[in-house]
């Protein structure tokens, strides 16, 4: 039987991990893989985080299972941290904790083909570069289209319009809901608007991806775009990740949340979650979602969580006025919002620059401006000079 498979390639992203790992060069710099560095060049496990983990220690006295909804007490507790807490919407939203922000896509992609096979999924590119994989492996059609111009990095609304012109009533529109993977590019306000009222008008089903609340400019503010859209549709989804604003990664906390204003239609849909849930993964992993449970029923740790994330989003935030500062062309990294930015470079580029100069970025030329130094500002710079990535009157340089 095996020898009916095709090898398949590592995940180019993950292998990122595995190459930097295995570099020997002390100068060597990594911008790949989504995760949070601090000062010391650590993803430290957050303050509050510790301090629940000592807490359950303590006080946890079973593991029992508790059923493929996971803990409905950690998804109702995030609840108003999305949807706001006092949000009318809270009364027309259910959820069911996952494994991480990839198990809620995954999640939702199969109640989408389970519910309409036919319903189609549209995918603004780039994007992350999982988003089609999963959305396809649920069978369901992916419709791509090139939204953000990497060379000028601006939006090309029309472009989003035009694109969105061709979705049938009932597709799927997968928005990030804050701090875009790969650009760091987010709608502005006013295109939330008009993307809100288009998707009312055509009957469009809206899946935002929500991985970074907290991590763009705050909590609130990072929701907003999440809260105008729902406000105004009948239906949608949101897959959340308490990986990156938790600092959880590896333990895959996540929560899919399914919003209708019909509520016997919501109970129905809430139950084909349980059953494709027990189906995947019967349950999901506990010990993550104990943990922002734990911080969020304690006032105190919910304080020392805010303020973890705040200095996390102020660092992130400082490194992007840091590299903005250091050339012209890369002036544009301090409007964008989020973990990462996209130079428009080629595959070759990426590879001289990881081979050569020992800085790491994904092939498509993103970088993870939270894995930085604000020391590394000169090397990176240096680097992108060496390897022909900049070019002083402008950033542009067509994407392979
Ligand atoms: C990333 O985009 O780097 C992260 O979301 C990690 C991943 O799973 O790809």
């Amino acid at each position: 039987m095996f020898n009916k498979l095709k090898e398949q390639p590592a995940d180019s992203l993950l292998a990122l991990i595995k190459a930097f790992h295995a570099d020997p060069r002390q100068t060597k710099i990594d911008l790949g893989v989504g995760v949070y560095r601090d000062q010391q060049g650590k993803t430290p496990v957050m303050r509050a985080v510790k301090k629940a983990e000592r807490f359950l220690l303590e006080t946890q006295d079973s593991k029992r299972y508790l059923g493929p909804e996971g803990d409905l007490t950690f998804v109702n507790l995030l609840k108003p941290i999305i949807f706001g807490a006092t949000s009318s919407l809270l009364d027309h939203i259910v959820g069911i904790q996952t494994p991480g922000g990839s198990g809620a896509l995954r999640l939702g992609a199969e109640l989408i083909a389970k519910a309409n096979p036919n319903a189609q999924a549209w995918l603004g590119t780039p994007s992350w570069p999982n988003h089609a994989p999963i959305f396809g492996s649920a069978r369901l059609a992916v419709k791509d289209y090139r939204f953000v111009d990497l060379a000028t990095q601006k939006i090309d609304f029309d472009r989003v319009v035009e694109a969105l012109s061709l979705a049938n009533a009932g597709d799927i529109v997968l928005l990030h809901g804050c701090c875009h993977n790969p650009t760091g590019i987010d709608f502005t306000t006013e295109q939330w608007k008009q993307i809100t009222a288009f998707l009312v008008e055509r009957a469009l089903i809206p899946f935002i991806d929500l991985a970074y609340q907290g991590l763009g400019d705050s909590l609130e503010q990072d929701a907003e775009p999440t809260r105008l859209v729902l406000s105004a549709v009948d239906e949608a989804m949101v897959a959340y990740s308490c990986d990156k604003n938790f600092g959880l990664y590896r333990e895959r906390v996540g929560a899919l949340y399914l919003v209708s204003r019909n509520s016997r239609e919501l109970q129905i849909a809430e139950s084909n979650l349980a059953s494709l849930a027990r189906v995947n993964w019967s349950m999901p992993p506990d010990h993550g979602a104990a943990i922002v449970r734990a911080i969020l029923e304690s006032a105190e740790l919910t304080e020392i969580w805010k303020d973890e994330l705040r200095e996390m989003c102020s660092r992130v935030n400082g490194n992007r006025a840091a590299l903005a500062a250091a050339h012209p062309d890369l002036a544009f990294i301090a409007k964008q919002r989020g973990l990462f930015s996209n130079l428009a470079i080629s595959k070759e580029i990426t590879a001289a620059l990881r081979l050569k100069q020992g800085v790491y970025m994904a092939d498509s030329g993103r970088m993870n401006i939270a894995g930085m130094q604000p020391d590394d500002v000169d090397v990176i710079v240096k680097s992108l000079h060496a390897e022909g990535a900049l070019n002083t009157r402008s950033a542009a340089r067509p994407h392979s």
